[in-house]
């Protein structure tokens, strides 16, 4: 007997792992479903009945048999329902992932359900949601940066239509029209700048580098403008840090910070500077005391082409790149960048580079 018991269990086991295996083939979720539930009825059930059988000589079989079926088809039903409900819910999330392939955006998948399909349906949504926003920016960055080239150029036709029909003298239009060649050229500039930080082919030679030297010459650079405006420019270095950096860069992003500093501060105001190593990284503030930044605008900065409405209506506005590119340059390097207001009015910006060992 107890050799049977062996023999049975082992067999079951054997049937059982050999079944799920071949379940894995099957092509849906709902014939998988409906091939576990037939194994997990008829499995226990023929093993019962065999072990039976040999036990009781063929003495009741006809109703063991009768139970076993019923108790079969119920739960092959049970399975049948179950099945139909999950495959109705991905039947759904399939069909929202095909009018979000179409170009739907708005697309929204279920988030009801047994947990995993609701889970899926969140993530699903999650993914679709910046698939939208993504989609969003890009328009808004085509629209930009075309009304942002179209309006010298509009400028320079004007000009040259009126130097063709003889309305103006060259030498009256000629610093104009050089002033808008140059603000397309670095339009131009940034934008290729980004989109070479956007494709990852900005080619960056980190080394070591005294911070002190890229400020100093930074600085150095921007000295007539702050003297023209009347702004004290100076830097705050307490002590000498070294950070593994591309110094090129790491100027063009404090360039970037100081022209909107001198923009922004008024005559008689300061700009400053500040250097501070701290335990893995070396921290760059550039701080003013002009106009400053409304709390809850001080993410919004760094998004490509915005500019502060006061900067816009007071003509202090720029291209509206600066500030992405600093961000681009700083995080190719490993570094974080964020603004803040400056407590007693002003702005302060500042980013991280990761210091040398
Ligand atoms: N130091 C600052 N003080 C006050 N507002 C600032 C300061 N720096 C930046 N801003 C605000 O953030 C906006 C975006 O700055 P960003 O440098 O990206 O563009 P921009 O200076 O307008 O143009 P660009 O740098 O391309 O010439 C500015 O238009 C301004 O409204
Ligand atoms: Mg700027």
């Amino acid at each position: 007997m107890i050799e049977l018991a062996v023999i049975v269990t082992l067999a079951t086991l054997g049937v059982g792992v050999a079944t799920v295996l071949g379940l894995h083939l099957l092509p849906t979720v709902r014939l998988q479903l409906v091939g576990l539930a037939l194994l997990a009825v008829v499995l226990p059930l023929a093993a019962v009945l065999l072990s039976g059988w040999v036990m009781i000589h063929m003495g009741a079989d006809v109703k063991i048999l009768a139970v076993a079926s019923a108790s079969a088809s119920a739960a092959v039903g049970a399975a049948l329902l179950l099945a139909r409900s999950i495959s109705r819910r991905i039947d759904r999330l399939r069909a929202t992932s095909s009018q979000l392939a179409e170009g739907d955006l708005a697309a929204r998948a279920p988030e009801t359900g047994p947990r995993e399909l609701a889970e899926l349906g969140t993530s699903f949504n999650e993914m679709a949601g910046n698939v939208e926003r993504l989609f969003d920016a890009r328009r808004q960055l085509v629209a930009w940066a075309s009304h942002d080239l179209r309006t010298p150029i509009a400028s320079m036709q004007a000009m040259l239509e009126a130097l063709e029909d003889g309305l103006a003298e060259p030498e009256a239009y000629l610093p104009a029209l050089r002033d808008q060649v140059r603000r397309l050229g670095m339009l131009v500039e940034d934008l290729f700048e980004l989109a070479r930080i956007d494709a990852g082919l900005l080619t960056l030679e980190l080394r070591e580098a005294e911070i002190e030297h890229v400020v100093e010459s930074c600085l150095r650079g921007l000295e007539p403008e702050a003297r023209a405006k009347h702004v004290r420019l100076e830097a705050r270095i307490a002590q000498p840090a070294r950070a593994v950096c591309a110094p090129e860069k790491v100027e063009r992003v404090l360039f970037n910070l100081l022209t909107n500093s001198l923009r922004h501060t008024p005559s008689d105001g300061s700009v400053a500077v500040v250097v501070e190593p701290l335990s893995h990284e070396v921290r760059i503030t550039v701080e003013d005391t002009g106009d400053g930044i409304a709390p809850e605008l001080v993410r919004r900065m760094f998004d490509r082409f915005w500019r502060g409405d006061r900067a816009r209506s007071s003509g202090k506005a720029g291209g509206g790149l600066g500030l992405a590119i600093a961000q681009g340059l700083v995080e190719a390097q490993g570094g974080r960048i964020w603004a803040e207001t400056r407590p007693g009015g002003g702005a302060r910006v500042s980013f991280t580079l990761p210091a040398a060992a």
